[in-house]
């Protein structure tokens, strides 16, 4: 395990309020992603985080009568890192962008630019929005009847700010940037983004402003301290900065380019044009994808921390589970596509595909083997092909799963794994192993049809594993695998469809449901 980690990012969240489905939708997608790739065998590093600085947060934190520090030391403490306990997320490492191994490294990295001349110092009058943290450009900006400039996104009042400030000299690396987006297409992902992003780029650039000056809730600029630092320029160095850099050459050798950044599509272009600008300047290798998600929406909104319509991942996983949080919004959405959520939509789904579709097919084969077979697993010994064709849709489905997390298509994977779980159910309403088994003479054929049932959940259990955890492991402990097979985060993905792995004689045990049934007043 000598490779280079597989290392993905989230973006580092405003911690404004508590997190929303929104928020968790994305570190959802990036832990399942890390985890596939360690469930091939390789070394994944997964780095989540929170933005700290700028006007957005300060103004937050005065509205709760707290300094800026307090409070997002308690909505860190509080709020967010609890959420990421709701819903199952192992990362490796969490940044905030107020700790020195941060702030240092910034300053460090400004200061270069500065030193070698692609920052200097200008007047700049714009129309900004906070909840962005932006200067908006015209085609940004919706003007109503009576002159009134909002922003697209967030629809609130932009405001005008004239400030001198330090530029960076983006308008320059137009060029280099589009050169970049030839050389290496698939840095921004999936097409339609890398699209926006190029005709962006080809009408020109202009410089960015990356200080402030009206109020001082930032990293403080070296040269002149009466500018604090653009709270973009400072959040997206949390990449790098996490990562070692400026510090630990050979943990930043060892991790850097990352090879994933997810962002959702609203902040794209700091993404795919601001930060590979940054990185091409200090002479630093830019990263190997940025990949735009679309945005979960309630009632046709972007759900966002400052709208009502916030809906806490806890209010979901309390009630459904943290495995069908994670299933329901990787399965149902296209990831890079809007999606809606409702209440009767993950219902639906977890009824259908989860609680009948797989859990209700789990304990169907675990009683059986109990009923039949006194929990021991038996030989298949009359394998034909009804049990070819399941053997074959399960080969395939592992490579077409595979495949599809490669392009980050997680809807695509989790399809086919929920069709080979209904081939199975299908299978077991055809073979009828309930009516065999009053067949003395049938022993053979009844053993086959469990058995055969029993080696696909085997593969279920090791390609779910990524996405649902906790049931993933109950399965692997109801079909007694780990005694013979071991541990399953041992089973590696890409070996999940070679038939006839788990063993006979393995002992299977109902235990409790994988998805239980739920009461319609929780
Ligand atoms: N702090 C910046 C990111 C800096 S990264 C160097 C920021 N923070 S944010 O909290 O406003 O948004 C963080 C991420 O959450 C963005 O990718 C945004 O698209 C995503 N989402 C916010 N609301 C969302 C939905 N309703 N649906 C899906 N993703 C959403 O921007």
């Amino acid at each position: 395990m000598s490779e280079k980690p597989y290392y993905v990012t989230t973006p580092i969240y405003y911690v404004t309020a508590a997190p929303h489905i929104g928020s968790a939708y994305t570190t959802v997608a990036g832990d399942v992603l890390t985890r596939w790739h360690a469930q091939r065998g390789e070394r994944k590093w997964y780095l989540t985080g929170t933005d700290e600085h700028g006007e957005k947060v300060l103004r937050s934190a005065q509205a709760q009568g707290m300094s800026p520090q307090e409070w997002t030391d308690k909505l860190v403490e509080e709020a967010w890192k609890p959420a990421w306990v709701d819903v199952d997320i192992a990362y490796d490492d969490f940044i905030r962008t107020t700790e020195p191994r941060h702030t240092e490294r910034v300053q460090e990295f400004v200061q270069a630019l500065y030193d070698q001349g692609d920052v200097y110092k200008g007047e700049y009058e714009g129309l900004y929005c906070v909840g962005c943290e932006e200067f908006k450009l015209p085609a940004d900006i919706r003007t109503d009847e009576d002159g009134t400039q909002r922003c697209m996104i967030h629809g609130t009042e932009l405001e005008t700010v004239s400030e001198t400030n330090y530029f960076f000299r983006l308008s320059a690396y137009a060029d280099r940037l589009l050169a970049l987006y030839e050389s290496q297409p698939d840095f921004v992902a999936p097409a339609s983004a890398r699209n926006e992003v190029v005709s962006f780029v080809k009408q020109g650039l202009q410089d960015l402003s990356i200080t402030r000056s009206t109020f001082d809730w930032g990293i403080p600029v070296p040269w002149d301290k009466d500018h604090v630092l653009y709270v973009w320029v400072d959040a997206l160095l949390n990449y790098a900065t996490a990562a070692g850099y400026g510090k630990d050459p050979e943990r930043f050798a060892e991790l850097w380019p990352a090879d994933v950044h997810l962002v959702g599509k609203d902040i794209l272009r700091f993404h795919a044009v601001i930060w590979p600008a940054m990185l091409i300047a200090a002479g630093i290798p830019v990263p190997k994808q940025v990949f735009a998600h679309g945005w979960l929406l309630v009632g046709g909104e972007k759900m966002s921390k400052s709208k009502l319509t916030a809906i806490a991942p806890k209010e979901i996983t309390d009630h459904f589970g943290s495995d069908a949080f994670r299933y329901y919004f990787l399965r149902t959405i296209q990831f890079g596509s809007d999606g809606s959520f409702s209440w009767e939509h993950l219902n639906a789904v977890y009824t259908s595909e989860l609680a009948n579709g797989l859990g209700n097919l789990a304990s169907r084969i675990a009683a059986m083997v109990g009923k039949y077979f006194d929990g021991v697993l038996p030989e298949p010994t009359d394998h034909g092909p009804a049990e070819q064709a399941l053997a074959d849709k399960l080969a395939e489905t592992v490579t077409t799963a595979d495949q599809a997390i490669d392009t980050l298509a997680f809807h695509d994977a989790l399809a086919a794994i929920n069709d080979l779980v209904g081939a199975v159910n299908g299978y077991v309403s055809e073979q009828e192993p309930w009516k065999v088994a009053k067949d003395e003479a049938q022993r053979e054929r009844l053993a086959t049809i469990l058995y055969t049932s029993a080696e696909v959940l085997r593969a279920v259990a090791v390609l779910h594993h990524p996405t649902m955890p906790k049931t993933a492991a109950k399965l692997w402990t109801l079909l007694g695998a780990e005694a013979k097979l071991g541990p399953l985060a041992d089973q590696h993905v890409q070996d999940a469809g070679t038939w006839g792995q788990l063993p006979a004689g393995s002992t299977l045990t109902k235990g409790d449901a994988l998805f239980p049934r739920l009461t319609e007043e929780a």
